[in-house]
């Protein structure tokens, strides 16, 4: 384990502050009080199929109900609900058609420059039946995929929405992911089609969409896209490739306003979503319809205590998984009114966030710890952006996502944001599990700064060694969960042979799911607390980038670079960021002339990868550290990253000299 994720585990163990329940909380919620909580788990440990067949049942509307809940026959690709058939989008819209929410608002829209922009329910619907009849007039159909490469706005989730409803696959990649990255998932998945935007604008710049699109197609390969649709966001000129690009207007134009729900097997693939692994290739995590569909739907409804009259924000983007499950699809099946956000939490003032809380009246509001930070620090700075300025009466609930929350940046959360009396949802997830599997309930669950607190009850997770044994609270291990659950990946698309090695090991008996995350509970409560990646997966600001990913894109710069490393290093505001040591193929170059290759390089891996995966420090060596059989010692490079002293062992080491060398700073 990485002495980073020691540290974690002796925090965990001084953390002693509880905050239980506030009454206002409790009073009315879904899940009020621990004997409401323990009971539901009960009821999962008793009869774990009836259990989510009751939920199933009640939370989701079929067109064909399902006869067998689980099928566990050829584990570890699970089956659930494998012979029942509805539609996701008819789950998020047509089910609220002659009930209240119908003419309620479903989507603010704020844009970037603060236009406020509202639909209905009703309205959402004959936008997403029209653009599923636009597609379906390009020929796209039941199970193609389409590539969904859009800015936050409400046609982004209009096309998710519209591809759902046809049963066409959606891969949604983030407008920050460069050419060659769109290539690759554009070829993995066999798209058929792209759906994007001139430009997306954010913090007040126009960035292209559209022209990375021509790019990324450029580079080859990508012969199955036929059409490319484009939302013209601003007035701006863009390239049209005549036959291929069509603009949404002229997509639109003469489509119905209705456009009847295609039902798909309770299994069909509602969307691929890539994200990083141990390897070079990102992964195409591959989810369900039925059980993704039901998870969204019971999160919202457990984990935020959604109220009809409540005003939902998650300000992550689509382009991830919070946004698909948090945005595209959860607060829309629950009925929820939601703020969707164009812009940056930066922009035009680090108040922004709190700004719009007050402007919209958000009751809960569900964020990263990241952007918490680069707010507290900015409030450091300036009085002026400071959360008291605004007025936050409205807020209810507070979430954290996508990373572990430090205790400092939680006590200020709950203070300043939640003004103490709005309790703390740190939901712990990942892309492949669909939705929280680990998080506080805000009616019933005492609080613990930074610790993710219990499972969702029917989520049956474990700490364990190696060999798959049960560890005692207090020890720290791998974090599994031992019985599949209904939301949770069902391969990886086009390689079921590293779906099944990545997450179900043999040596556990090959169907207990590894989450890939070190975690260790509490002595007292059991409490989870997560440790950090046990994986060459790292996390900045949030994002999950594969360090094999970056020495990829390093080394693929082959006129400059022989080797590379990656490894984290622990950062304050990005919690971790992304140090590379380069081997060259010329001399090592020191001074002015480091600092310049050092930029050259960034701006490779942004146009490799994208920005986010850009390396903050680059470290030039004569060779890395490696033993006498030619492996780089990974864990001493992360001690030089971080500015330790080297207390390893490194007589295996066939260089030492060199470790001398890459702890220069350039
Ligand atoms: O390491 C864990 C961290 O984020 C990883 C999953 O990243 P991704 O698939 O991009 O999904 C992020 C949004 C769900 C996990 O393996 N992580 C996520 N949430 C938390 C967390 N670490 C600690 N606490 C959390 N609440």
């Amino acid at each position: 384990m990485s002495s980073s994720a020691s540290k974690n585990i002796e925090s965990v163990l001084v953390e002693n502050r509880v905050f239980p329940p506030d009454t206002r909380a409790t009073q009315g919620a879904r899940i009020s009080g621990m004997a409401a909580y323990e009971a539901l788990c009960k009821e999962a440990e008793q009869d774990f199929e009836g259990f989510w067949t009751r939920l199933a049942k009640d939370n989701l509307n079929w067109t064909k109900p399902f006869t067998k809940t689980l099928d566990e026959s050829n584990a570890p690709f699970y089956q659930w609900f494998g012979d029942g058939e509805l539609n996701a989008s008819a789950n998020c819209l047509d089910r609220h058609v002659g009930t209240p929410v119908e003419n309620k608002t479903a989507i603010v829209f704020e844009a970037d420059d603060g236009t406020v922009t509202k639909v209905t329910y009703k309205e959402l619907l004959a936008r997403v039946s029209q653009f599923a009849n636009a597609l379906k007039a390009r020929g796209i159909k039941k199970g193609d995929r389409v590539i969904v490469y859009m800015p936050m706005t409400i046609e982004g989730v209009v096309a998710m929405q519209a591809c759902a409803r046809i049963g066409a696959t959606h891969s949604v990649v983030f407008g920050g992911f460069s050419a060659k990255a769109l290539q690759e998932r554009i070829i993995d998945a066999g798209a058929v089609a792209v759906i994007t935007a001139n430009y997306q604008l954010r913090g007040g710049k126009e960035l292209p969409l559209k022209a990375i699109v021509d790019d990324g197609i450029a580079l080859g390969g990508c012969e199955s896209i036929k059409t490319v649709l484009v939302y013209e966001r601003t007035p701006t000129a863009w390239n049209r490739v005549e036959g291929r690009d069509i603009t949404f207007t002229e997509a639109l134009n003469g489509q119905s306003t209705e456009c009847a729900p295609v039902p798909v097997n309770a299994e069909h693939p509602l969307f691929i979503l890539y994200t990083s692994g141990s390897t070079g290739k990102p992964k195409g995590v591959q989810h369900s319809t039925g059980g993704y569909l039901l998870w969204a739907k019971l999160t919202m409804d457990w984990t935020f205590d959604i109220r009809p009259e409540d005003v939902f924000w998650c300000t992550a983007d689509i382009g991830w998984i919070t946004g698909h499950t948090y945005v595209a699809y959860g607060p829309l099946a629950a009925g929820a009114t939601q703020v969707v956000f164009e812009g940056i939490p930066t922009f035009p003032h680090a108040g922004r966030f709190w700004q719009m809380i007050e402007k919209h009246k958000v009751s809960v509001f569900y964020t990263a710890p990241t952007a918490i930070r680069s707010l507290i620090k900015a409030a450091d700075g300036d009085e002026k952006v400071h959360p008291k300025n605004w007025d936050l009466t409205s807020l209810r609930i507070l979430g954290s996502v996508g990373e572990p929350i430090n205790p400092e940046a939680w006590m200020w959360y709950h203070r300043n944001v939640g003004g103490e009396r709005c309790p703390i949802v740190d939901t712990f997830w990942q892309t492949e599990t669909g939705g929280h599997v680990i998080t506080p309930l805000p009616g019933a669950t005492p609080l613990v700064p930074g610790s993710c607190t219990l499972p969702l009850p029917g989520i049956m997770t474990a700490i364990v060694d190696e060999t798959g044994k049960d560890l005692p609270n207090g020890a720290g291990g791998m974090l599994v969960i031992k019985r599949p659950w209904p939301s949770m990946i069902r391969t990886i698309w086009n390689d079921p042979e590293r779906f099944k090695k990545s997450y179900f090991p043999e040596e556990m008996g090959g169907t207990i799911y590894l989450a890939g995350d070190g975690a260790v509970r509490s002595a007292d409560r059991g409490y989870f607390r997560i440790t950090g990646r046990i994986d060459d997966v790292l996390n900045v600001s949030g994002h999950r980038l594969g360090t094999m990913e970056i020495e990829s894109a390093l080394v693929a710069k082959t006129d400059l670079v022989a080797e590379a490393a990656v490894v984290g290093r622990p950062d304050d505001v990005t919690g971790e960021a992304v140090c590379a040591f380069v081997v060259l193929k010329r001399a090592r170059p020191t001074g002015e002339e480091a600092k310049q290759i050092a930029n050259e390089l960034r701006n490779w891996v942004a146009k490799e990868i994208g920005p986010i995966a850009k390396p903050k420090d680059i470290r030039f060596g004569d060779n890395l550290p490696k033993t006498r059989s030619g492996k780089i010692m990974r864990r001493l490079l992360r001690s030089i990253a971080k500015g330790e002293a080297i207390t390893q062992d490194t007589s295996t080491l066939e260089n030492p000299a060199i470790l001398e060398q890459l702890s220069q700073t350039n």
